[in-house]
């Protein structure tokens, strides 16, 4: 028998999570598909870095509790070059701030609020499909199909939100010619750690070096996250940890020697490619496609989970409009009011990049074009500020 709700989601990723638990509190029903198990999805060590606007979405709709008791609020970033430092100032320049909590906190938070609400999820869900968004008459409704716990089940909505990220079945699903794929894949990747070892430093400091970028990032007073630049395809059993810790040490030291890298143990290690990816548009008939399933950057600038929060904001006021007085005019602009912003945090993610990183196409030129901008952002007002004010977040547009 098939099972009925207004919006059936796919991924429990954090867009299809904030997203079901927005139209919840409008009233809306929604059933969330998820093809890992919650232990899988909850573990995952990705994202760290809360827009101010996000982490106030999350505060208004909530889930604010352990993000205030736990989050730490930056005020500023280090952007480290020529072996020192130079502070880029939030408050003073963009009156703002970012808070550092882990996107698996984001995530348990939400499952608890689901659980609270008594709505229902269905993990490790196999062959999931979707059928019928294309809208081929108004009473066809849109259909999500798959096997949980070895049964079939198939969910009937009024709308389909493809949030399975980026190697999702959604976007695939759409007629390919409907749809515009805009891409830059980067030479490079980045070698992440998680370490049990304080942060050597109360802010998050991205440096530019002639070895490659260095990132200093943290989840926690006790755990350290760190990057470094490597090949898009390094072989991470090429790296012990006494070589992680090395090129950690010459990425990020100081002329003067006086800083210091406290090492810990590493609890976690991986490597991931980067690339900046859009598809237009986010919307086919009746369903709509939100975060990585629609977008990717690279993630100098930490702006994956931020996106993808941002989206279904405006999915979910669509939405709550069309249910509650039957227009459609805000999901007919879905698309459209979500790539004005998308393609602004996709210039920033990509100019923070081109920025930072060692291109094995650049030559000198490039290299001192490259040490004259860092030297540009940080002693010109002008300057800091346009990377202050997207880093804590770019406004939301609605018209
Ligand atoms: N069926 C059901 N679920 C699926 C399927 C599928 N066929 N394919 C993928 N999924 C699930 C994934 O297991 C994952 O839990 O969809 C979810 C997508 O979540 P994310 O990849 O986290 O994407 P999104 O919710 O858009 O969040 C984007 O989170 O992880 C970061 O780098 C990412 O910061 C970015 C942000
Ligand atoms: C992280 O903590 O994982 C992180 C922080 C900042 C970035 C990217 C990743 O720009």
């Amino acid at each position: 028998m098939a099972l009925r709700t207004q919006v059936g989601i796919v991924g429990a990723g954090p867009a299809g999570l904030v997203l079901a638990h927005l139209l919840g509190r409008d009233g809306i029903e929604s059933i969330v598909v998820e093809s890992r198990s919650r232990q899988y999805t909850e573990d995952r060590v990705r994202a760290g870095v809360i827009e101010q606007g996000v982490a106030a979405l999350m505060a208004e709709t909530g889930l604010g509790d352990r993000l205030h008791r736990e989050g730490l609020v930056h005020h500023g970033i280090e952007l480290r070059f020529g072996g020192r430092g130079h502070r880029i100032d939030f408050q003073d320049l963009a009156k703002g701030s970012v808070v550092i909590y882990p996107q698996n906190k984001v995530v348990g938070d939400l499952f608890d609020a689901r659980a609270a609400a008594g709505a229902q999820t269905f993990f490790e869900a196999e062959d999931v499909s979707v059928h019928d968004f294309g809208g081929a008459t108004p009473e066809t409704k849109p259909k999500i199909r798959f096997r949980a716990g070895g049964e079939a089940q198939e969910i009937v909505c009024d709308f389909i939100a493809g949030c399975d990220g980026f190697h999702g079945i959604c976007r695939p699903s759409v007629p390919a010619e409907a749809l515009k794929v805009f891409e830059r894949i980067y030479p490079f990747g980045w070698l992440g750690i998680l370490a049990e070892a304080p942060p050597s430093s109360d802010e998050l400091i991205y440096a530019y070096h002639e070895r490659g970028f260095a990132l200093l990032s943290m989840r926690s007073p006790q755990l350290s996250r760190l990057y470094i630049q490597c090949a898009p395809d390094e072989d991470i059993r090429q790296w012990p940890d006494e070589r992680i810790w090395r090129e950690l040490h010459a990425r990020l030291a100081t002329a003067d020697g006086k800083w210091k890298l406290t090492e810990g143990p590493i609890v976690q290690k991986g490597v991931t490619g980067m690339r900046s990816f859009v598809v237009e548009p986010m919307q086919f008939g009746r369903m709509f496609l939100a975060g990585d399933a629609a977008h990717i950057v690279p993630p100098t600038g930490a702006k994956g989970l931020n996106l993808a929060v941002t989206d279904v904001r405006v999915l979910a006021r669509g939405l709550a409009e069309f249910y509650a007085s039957g227009r459609q005019d805000l999901l007919n602009d879905y698309s459209k009011i979500c790539l004005r912003r998308i393609w602004k945090v996709q210039r920033f993610s990509w100019w923070m990049t081109s920025m930072l990183h060692l291109f094995d196409t650049d030559n000198a030129f490039d290299q001192r074009r490259q040490l004259a901008e860092l030297d540009y952002v940080t002693s010109s007002r002008a300057a800091s500020q346009t990377l202050a004010e997207n880093y804590v977040g770019l406004p939301m547009e609605w018209d």
